[in-house]
Formats: C-alpha cells, sequence, structure tokens
C-alpha cells in the first residue's frame, strides 16, 4: 500500500520521569520514542519522585520539557493536601487534566479516601478532565461521584469488563465520560505475563481472556474513546531487583500493534486514526499541532529488532511482528525523523 500520512498521534498518557527518575527516561529520551512511535503530542502524568502538585513543580516541569522533540502537555496531580493549587493549575494552557490515584501503583501519589477525592473533584473547578486510576468498583462509585460534583471523567487504563460495562452504563445515561484502553490490556495474555515474569508487571494487571474479549467489544461499540500507551519506562536492572516497580513501555509499540490487529482483519485503519488521534484530541482538548506522520502501514517488523528510543531499552512485546516502521515525521515545516534517524 502507499504511504499513509496522518497528522501526528496523540498519547494522553505517558511518564516520561523528570525530574526525579531521569535514568528511566527523560523528555529528550521519551520524546524521541514518542515520535519514532508516530506521536506528535504526549500527555505527561504526575507521579514522579517528585510528584507535579504545586505550581512551582508544574513550571519547573514546563521549563526542562522544552527540550522535548514534541509537544509535551501535563496532568496536574493530588495528594489530597494541594486543593488550593488548582485554580492556576487548571488555567495553564499546557495542563490538560488532573490524575488521581484511587488504587496503588508506581509513586506516592495514592487517595484511598473516597470522600477526599470527591473533595478534590469538587476542588478542580474546571472542565478539563479528571484522569482516575480506580479499578473495579471504584470506578463506576467514583465516576458517579465526579459527575455528581460537575466534573468530566476519563476513567483511564481499563482492564477489565466490569469496568467496561460501568462505563458502557455510563455513555448510555449521556454522562461526561471517556475512557482509554492500554495495548498490553488489549495484547498480552495472562501465558504472556507469566512468562515475561516482572517484565510483565503493571497496574493495572493484564485481566483474563473473558476481560480482554471485553475490552476489544468496548473498542468495537465505543465504550472505549481512545488508545493510551502508559508508557512506564524502568531499567532492566530495577525490573530484574527483588522490588521489580510497576510498568511497562509503550510508546513506540501502540501503532505498530493497532496496525497488526488491522492486518488481522480486526481494526479498520480509520479506527486507528479514531483511538489514536481525533478521540484524544476532543477529550482532552488538545490544540492543533500541525505535524504529519508518514507510515506503509503493510510494511512489517519485528519488535526490538532495531533497539528502543526509550531509554528503559525493552519492550514486553520483543519479538513480535508488528506493522508500520513509522517513515518521517514532520513537525511544524521541519523533518524532524526520517527512516529511524532524528533530524535535530
Ligand atoms: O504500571 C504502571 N506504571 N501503572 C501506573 O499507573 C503507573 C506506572 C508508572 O509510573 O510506572
Ligand atoms: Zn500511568
Amino acid at each position: 500500500m502507499a504511504l499513509i500520512k496522518w497528522p501526528g498521534l496523540i498519547d494522553v498518557h505517558v511518564h516520561l520521569r523528570e525530574p526525579g527518575a531521569t535514568h528511566k527516561e527523560d523528555f529528550i529520551s521519551g520524546t524521541k520514542a514518542a515520535v519514532a512511535g508516530g506521536f506528535t503530542a504526549v500527555l505527561d502524568m504526575p507521579n514522579n519522585p517528585v510528584t507535579t502538585v504545586t505550581l512551582e513543580r508544574l513550571k519547573e516541569k514546563k521549563k526542562l520539557s522544552e527540550k522535548s522533540l514534541c509537544f509535551v502537555g501535563f496532568h496536574f496531580g493530588t495528594d489530597g493536601t494541594n486543593f488550593a493549587e488548582f485554580k492556576a493549575a487548571s488555567l495553564d494552557r499546557q495542563v490538560f487534566g488532573l490524575k488521581i490515584f484511587a488504587d496503588h501503583t508506581t509513586g506516592t501519589l495514592l487517595i484511598e479516601d473516597l470522600n477526599l477525592i470527591e473533595e478534590a473533584f469538587i476542588a478542580w473547578k474546571s472542565d478539563k478532565p479528571v484522569l482516575l486510576h480506580a479499578e473495579g468498583e471504584k470506578g463506576a462509585e467514583l465516576i458517579f461521584r465526579a459527575v455528581r460534583a460537575g466534573r468530566r471523567v476519563h476513567l483511564c487504563y481499563i482492564s477489565r469488563k466490569c469496568e467496561v460495562e460501568a462505563v458502557r452504563k455510563a455513555k448510555a445515561k449521556k454522562l461526561p465520560v471517556t475512557t482509554g484502553v492500554t495495548p498490553h490490556h488489549l495484547f498480552l495474555t495472562k501465558e504472556n505475563v507469566s512468562q515475561l515474569g516482572p517484565f510483565g508487571y503493571m497496574k493495572p494487571e493484564v485481566g483474563s481472556d473473558a476481560d480482554r474479549e471485553a475490552l476489544w467489544t468496548g473498542i468495537f461499540d465505543n465504550t472505549i474513546d481512545l488508545v493510551e500507551s502508559d508508557h512506564a519506562p524502568h531499567t532492566s536492572e530495577e525490573k530484574k531487583s527483588g522490588q521489580p516497580p510497576f510498568g511497562v513501555p509503550g510508546l513506540e509499540t501502540t501503532l505498530g500493534l493497532l496496525l497488526k490487529a488491522v492486518h488481522e482483519g480486526k481494526l479498520s485503519l480509520e479506527k486507528v486514526r479514531t483511538l489514536l488521534y481525533d478521540n484524544p484530541k476532543k477529550a482532552f482538548s488538545v490544540p492543533n499541532i500541525p505535524s504529519r506522520i508518514e507510515f506503509d502501514p503493510d510494511q512489517s517488523f519485528i519488535i526490538g529488532k532495531n533497539g528502543y528510543q526509550t531509554r528503559a531499552g525493552w519492550s514486553p512485546f520483543a519479538g513480535w511482528e508488528a506493522y508500520d516502521r513509522v517513515k518521517r515525521v514532520r513537525i511544524g515545516n521541519k523533518t524532524v525523523y526520517e527512516n529511524g534517524s532524528f533530524q535535530v
């Protein structure tokens, strides 16, 4: 097939690790991974060792991100004590939402008290969505409370059948809810995860075959709006240690895996564009970024064969056949990436 030309893709959920954990990733290595994977806009999460919960830290992150190769926006964080910062943070043009961790994962930003989370919803007086890490029944409950507080909600990385059902019900009631799914929850089985050991260790964890089927159904019937990579780089050494951290890199493999689903007749090319560009743009009001990617959806490649841009240097999909290697990426009037090399 001829080369496909699309606007640069948008990933609304990445962890670029700067400041505080640049041995895993920084804004340069992370945005190189983004561009090589076809993304020209990424929204970065607040759970760095130095959490993004004050305006000062937001300002610092913005400054550090100036060296990025593509557009970087941020989600503000909360530890339940920083509501006074919300107004100014929500008005910042580089902030796209408020992330709330209601379940345990990497970092310290956990709030388990649902009433305190509800206070955060009330304090976040903005149209920009609250993004929830809330698994199982907690997801349904928090959607209800967020909407009651007048907020828009994005339920992050849904992984279970009951979560798909909760979002489907909320959408049937026309509530302002969006949701995303990661490639690892769509493609990895429990069997894959047990073979991967700590390299398949992430939050939420991969569900059952029935959960995975429900996720695909959620994609087909538009219950699921978008695909988010949850790019969460950790080094191999950390993964092999006695206490492996949660998370897997994903920026360089998301498009290729979805195109594999196109090859298998599961998705149309248009649907891939909807999941990785149109819906993320709409859900988070991402501005127009003049950019273009070119790729050949028929050219397959073996993940990991030519190495990685992410500093993590590994993928849970290593050795899998995927489709496309992004040939060229233009941002503004500059070609920033061509045939595996960066032009910067
Ligand atoms: O597996 C995960 N890793 N899930 C998250 O929610 C956070 C992420 C990380 O920051 O490493
Ligand atoms: Zn995440």
